[in-house]
C-alpha cells in the first residue's frame, strides 16, 4: 500500500491504441520527478471496491518518453480481467493519476561497460523502457550497435516502430554514432517482415543473430531483457550458459532483466 502524500496528482493528457488490447497514454510531470532511461514509476488510480468504498489501486509501469519530455508516458496491455488495466482503459482524458514520487528499478546501461552492442529484448510492452533509452544520446555514443527485439503475438501490437525508426534517423547522419537494427518478432500470425518463434528458440536457432547480423557474445554484447516472466526464465539461462552475467557487488555485468509479472 502506498500512502497517496508519497504521489504527485497527475492529470490523464493523451490517449492511443495500437489494438484493442494495447494502449498508449500520457500524464503530466511533475518538474521534481526526476528519473533514468529504463526505469519506472509507480501509477495510482482510485477505483471502487466491491463494498463500495474507494481504495488506490497502484501498479508498477515502465516510462516510455524521454528523461527531457515534459510529460510521462507509458504503453499498456489491456488484461480483460485485469483490475487496474480495465479501469486505465475506460478513463478519459483530463482524469485524475497518482504518479508516485521516486522512480524505481535496475533495467539500466550504468550497470555495464561499455560494449560494441546493446540488445534490448522484449515481449508485449516489455518494449516501453527501450524507447526511452533509444531517445538518450549516450547509448547512441556508448555503443557501436543498438538492437531492438521486440516479440508480440499480432503484427498490429509492434507498436513504437515508426517511432523507434524517427529516432534512429535523427541519430543517423553522425557516423560516430550506433547504428539500429529492428527485429520485430511475430508469434500467431504469418508476416514477410518479421521473425516468427518465440525468443529463445531464435537465438538456439542463430536467426537471432544472423537478423542483426551481429554476435551476441559477453566478449561483445550487452544485454536487457524485459517482459514475459517466462521468456526472462529462458532467455536468462540461455545467455548465462553463453557466460552473460549480471552486475554483482560493484562489478559491471553484462546481462540486466526485468519480470513485468
Ligand atoms: C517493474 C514492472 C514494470 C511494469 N511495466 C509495465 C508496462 O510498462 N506496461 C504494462 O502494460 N504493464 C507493466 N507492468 C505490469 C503492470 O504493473 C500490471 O500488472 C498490468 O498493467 C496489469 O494490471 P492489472 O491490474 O490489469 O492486472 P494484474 O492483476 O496486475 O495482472 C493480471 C495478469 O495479467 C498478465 N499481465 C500483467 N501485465 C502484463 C503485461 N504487461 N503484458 C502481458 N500480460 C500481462 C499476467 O498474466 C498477470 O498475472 C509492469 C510490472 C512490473 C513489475
Ligand atoms: N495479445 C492478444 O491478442 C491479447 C488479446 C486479448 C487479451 N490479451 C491479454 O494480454 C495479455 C497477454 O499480453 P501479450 O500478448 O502482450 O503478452 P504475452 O502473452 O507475454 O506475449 C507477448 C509475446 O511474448 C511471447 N511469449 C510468451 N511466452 C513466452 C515464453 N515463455 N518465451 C518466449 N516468448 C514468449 C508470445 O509468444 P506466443 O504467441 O508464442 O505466446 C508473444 O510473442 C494476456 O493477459 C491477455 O489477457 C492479449
Amino acid at each position: 500500500m502506498i500512502e497517496a502524500d508519497k504521489a504527485t496528482r497527475e492529470s490523464l493528457t493523451w490517449v492511443k491504441f495500437w489494438a484493442p488490447n494495447l494502449f498508449s497514454f500520457r500524464t503530466t510531470r511533475d518538474p521534481a520527478f526526476k528519473f533514468a532511461a529504463g526505469q519506472f514509476a509507480r501509477l495510482g488510480l482510485a477505483l471502487a471496491s466491491e463494498n463500495g468504498i474507494e481504495e488506490m489501486v497502484w501498479r508498477p509501469y515502465s516510462i516510455v518518453s524521454a528523461t527531457s519530455a515534459d510529460y510521462l508516458e507509458f504503453c499498456s496491455v489491456l488484461v480483460p480481467t485485469g483490475q487496474f488495466t480495465r479501469a486505465l482503459s475506460a478513463r478519459a482524458e483530463g482524469s485524475e493519476i497518482l504518479v508516485e514520487k521516486d522512480p524505481y528499478g535496475f533495467l539500466t546501461t550504468d550497470r555495464f561497460d561499455d560494449g560494441e552492442s546493446l540488445w534490448m529484448i522484449a515481449t508485449g510492452t516489455g518494449l516501453a523502457p527501450f524507447v526511452s533509452m533509444l531517445a538518450e544520446k549516450e547509448h547512441w555514443s556508448r555503443f557501436r550497435h543498438l538492437v531492438v527485439v521486440h516479440s508480440v503475438r499480432y503484427a498490429r501490437e509492434l507498436a513504437y516502430a515508426a517511432e523507434m525508426r524517427q529516432i534512429a534517423q535523427r541519430f543517423s547522419s553522425d557516423a560516430r554514432l550506433a547504428r539500429f537494427h529492428y527485429v520485430p518478432v511475430v508469434t500467431r500470425e504469418a508476416t514477410d517482415f518479421a521473425l516468427s518463434g518465440r525468443i529463445p528458440t531464435l537465438l538456439d536457432s542463430g536467426e537471432l543473430e544472423g537478423k542483426a547480423q551481429l554476435k551476441l557474445v559477453p566478449e561483445l554484447a550487452r544485454v536487457l531483457l524485459c517482459g514475459n516472466p517466462q521468456m526472462v526464465t529462458t532467455m536468462r539461462k540461455a545467455l548465462s550458459a553463453k557466460g552473460f552475467a549480471a552486475s554483482r557487488r560493484g562489478q559491471p555485468g553484462t546481462l540486466a532483466v526485468e519480470n513485468y509479472w
